[in-house]
């Protein structure tokens, strides 16, 4: 899972990690932001129909809680839980480089009832999850907390917080990495959007609450420009950067965890 603050950049560097990752592996975005729509505009797709309009539409929490496992039966296709790669193809956009987004669903109407059966059903879908040997997906969240008040990380191997030059940002991780230490979950920070100014503060701040910092991931202009004219995105630093924390931190950690999984035919 990919979380952190509003607009630390979780949804650029999801879109950037995943580029990477596809070299190796068949890569998966779970759209679970509600509220933003431009993820597909990043990786330069057209929208997927949501997993909300498969199970049936969206209906009240209550309604949907009950309806669990059915919904659970609906999504799945194979025996024994739910195969992305089995999902009809409408719900599946592909881009160029291979990665396959999934998006849960948007709240779209002004008056419209809370975005909790979004949530419930992104728990529903990871916690039921069967994934090929190839197969890594990353969840885009939602801005803040939200998630954690749905233990959506309670079905997620790991969370990689994104933070920015803000100690709002660094306080909201602090308290993620004591729900992945509850969890026994992987836990890894990377901080964004960083320039050569702000770095020795940033860290000497990061180092006075206890938050280590996996990696470094400096402003990029044009990172910056695609996403403001929506265009796919391009970037020459940030993915630079990113590579090398992906190889030394979750890449690494990925591959060994993939090793000992068991494979599904
Ligand atoms: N490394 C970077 N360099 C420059 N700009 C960046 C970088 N990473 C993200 N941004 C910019 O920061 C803004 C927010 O990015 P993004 O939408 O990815 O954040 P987010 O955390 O997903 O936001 P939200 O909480 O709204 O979902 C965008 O304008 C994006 O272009
Ligand atoms: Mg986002």
């Amino acid at each position: 899972m990919v979380c952190g603050k509003g607009g630390s950049g979780k949804t650029s560097l999801t879109v950037l990690m995943a580029k990477i990752l596809s070299k190796e592996f068949n890569v998966y975005i779970v759209d679970s932001d509600e509220s933003n729509i431009l993820l597909p505009n990043l990786l330069g797709v057209r929208p997927p129909k949501t997993l909300v309009e498969y199970v049936g539409g969206k209906r009240d929490e209550e309604v949907f809680e009950r309806a669990k496992p059915e919904i659970i039966q609906t999504l799945s296709r194979a025996k024994g839980g739910i195969r992305l790669d089995l999902l009809p193809e409408e719900y599946v956009a592909t881009s160029s480089d291979g990665v396959k987004l999934v998006t849960i669903g948007k709240v779209r109407e002004y008056g419209e009832d809370c975005a909790c059966p979004f949530n419930i059903l992104a728990k529903i879908l990871l916690g039921n999850l069967l994934l090929k040997e190839d197969e890594v997906v990353l969840v885009d969240t939602d801005a803040g907390i939200e998630h954690v008040g749905r233990r959506l990380e309670e079905v997620s191997d790991g969370l990689i917080v994104i933070i920015d030059p803000t100690a709002e940002s660094m306080e909201l991780a602090l308290m993620l990495k004591k729900v992945a230490q509850s969890l026994k979950k992987k836990f890894w920070v990377i901080a964004n959007k960083v320039t050569e100014d702000i770095r020795e503060l940033l860290m000497e701040k990061a180092a006075e609450i206890n938050l280590e910092i996996d990696g470094v991931v400096r402003f990029d202009r044009e990172l910056y420009f695609s996403c403001l004219k929506k265009e796919e995105l391009r970037s020459n630093i940030a993915i630079l950067d990113l590579k090398e924390i992906l190889e030394k931190t979750i890449l690494a950690e990925l591959v060994g965890k993939l090793a000992g999984r068991k494979s599904f035919p």
